[in-house]
């Protein structure tokens, strides 16, 4: 079964150009010049020809960094696999990563094996793990080596939440020395957890339990203390290193310094980072902030946070967009916080929306459209082992693609999006273009704002060794 994709034009990390997109069962088979000859006819019954006139071809978004069914604070993310990988879908991802989560005093393998039993059978799109290591110890860091054999190649540590995910100095220094013998890639929640309790212990006893302190209590200081500390102990291990969801001015200088002096380290951000903050967010009367509540923070708008976020996206020190998406609903599991902030699950819901809400840095002029589909796709699946197969529009990668609308206009809504969530942390948002046709693997998943896929097309994918670390 051939596909023919023309009329559009295709958008890679390095130009934009009118052209064709052959596509054979589950894989892209050329890129040819627009109006070629080629023996495709819809009449034949075996072939078909999709037009994508005035429209973008591009890679499906990769989304390196979602939470799906994360149990979080005495409840569980809200999004299953299910949900959460057709909502990514519907947005034009059709790659996630998510975190398997070793618990404390648990088996590396045993905890891996229940999150790919949560995601078999469930997915709409194609999904690969990170391991979060909860308990750095002997068998874990020996099961560090068999995981990255098995493909999945990057772990994420916590400098925060002690007593949950926490890692001190002494344990990081070991992961990072075990992933420095075994190609695999330190991922970093920064953030100085333990500095971080402190200071929202004395809030609470001091009457301040509103979800804006939640933002309050951590400080930028203790985002930027801990990027640095993590950047000396991987340069101590020798160990590349990938900060995750950077928020703030100062811990981007952190990176952006590392970087200038030549250590791999790298970092994302998100979304939520670029557009929304704490005062005009998390700081809603009443306790619609909780809906913003997440790790590390929303930033004050009173500063420079969004505008050097995207100055590092242009430049590459932010060299990835992931939602970090971890969805939690207002009713029952946000209200589980309703006196005091420690207590709100953390996250916010937005794998929906990725694609969307960066490309709207293209229409600002903020970034580049090329850019857009690096930041988006082909970086996230190159420093994650899943490039060439992903994140890419070319012979031999999988038939991933996304035509997007840049004429169509929208607002986002609790009532249009298809995340399991009871409200949408961008309501309102005015979004230029939308996704108008997504390609999982060859077969179309979304057309004429209808999903035809099912769960379980989506397949397991093991990971290679980043390409940014060779
Ligand atoms: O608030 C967040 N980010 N929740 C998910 C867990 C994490 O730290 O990434
Ligand atoms: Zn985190
Ligand atoms: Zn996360």
């Amino acid at each position: 079964m051939t596909t023919l994709i023309k009329g559009g034009t295709v958008v890679s990390a390095t130009g934009a150009d009118a052209a064709e997109v052959l596509v054979d069962g589950e894989t892209i088979v050329a890129l040819l010049a627009p109006g070629s000859d080629l023996a495709v006819s819809a009449e034949s019954g075996a072939n078909t020809v999709i037009d994508a006139t005035g429209r973008y071809v591009i890679p499906g978004g990769v989304d390196v960094h979602t939470h799906m069914e994360l149990p979080f604070g005495g409840t569980s993310a809200s999004d299953t696999f299910e949900t959460g990988t057709r909502a990514a879908a519907w947005g034009g991802t059709t790659t996630i990563v998510d975190f398997a989560v070793q618990t404390y005093g648990r088996q590396v393998r045993e905890c891996l094996d229940e999150w790919m039993a949560k995601a078999e059978g469930n997915c709409a799109i194609d999904y690969g793990f990170h391991m979060i290591v909860g308990d750095v110890n002997d068998a874990s860091m020996k099961e560090m080596d068999i995981l990255v054999d098995e493909g999945i190649t990057s772990f994420k540590l916590f400098m925060a939440y002690p007593g949950v995910f926490y890692s001190d100095d002494g344990q990081i220094l070991r992961a990072m020395q075990t992933a420095a013998g075994n190609g695999g890639l330190i991922m970093m929640h920064a953030e100085n957890g333990i500095a971080i309790d402190l200071l929202a212990e004395q809030a609470v006893a001091r009457g301040e339990t509103d979800p804006i302190y939640h933002g309050i209590v951590r400080r930028e200081e203790l985002e930027s203390e801990a990027t640095h500390r993590a950047i000396k102990l991987a340069k101590v291990g020798a160990a590349p290193l990938y900060i995750v969801h950077l928020s703030a001015s100062e811990a981007l200088e952190e990176v952006v310094r590392a970087r200038d002096n030549g250590a791999n380290v790298f970092a994302e951000t998100c979304p939520q980072y670029l557009y929304l903050s704490l005062e005009d967010h998390l700081g809603k009367p009443g306790f619609e902030g909780a809906g913003y509540v997440c790790s590390t923070p929303l930033r004050s708008k009173h500063q420079h946070h969004h505008a050097d976020l995207w100055k590092g996206l242009r430049t590459d020190d932010l060299s990835v967009v992931s939602t970090d998406h971890c969805p939690f609903c207002m009713k029952d599991q946000k209200e589980l916080g309703k006196d005091d902030f420690r207590a709100i699950p953390n996250g916010i819901g937005g794998v929906e929306h990725r694609m969307d809400l960066i490309y709207q840095g293209v229409v600002t002029g903020e970034i580049s459209l090329p850019r857009w589909v690096e930041l988006c796709a082909t970086t996230p699946a190159r420093m994650f082992g899943l490039y060439p197969k992903k994140g890419v529009i070319q012979p031999g990668a999988d038939a991933d693609i996304v035509l997007y609308d840049p004429k169509a206009t929208w607002s986002i809504s609790v009532d249009n999006h298809h995340m399991n969530m009871d409200y949408s942390a961008y309501e309102g948002f005015e979004v230029n273009g939308k996704v108008d046709l997504v390609m999982s693997r060859g077969q179309v998943v979304i057309q004429n704002n209808q999903y035809l896929g099912k769960a379980g097309d989506g397949k397991y994918v093991r990971r290679g060794l980043s390409q940014y670390l060779m």
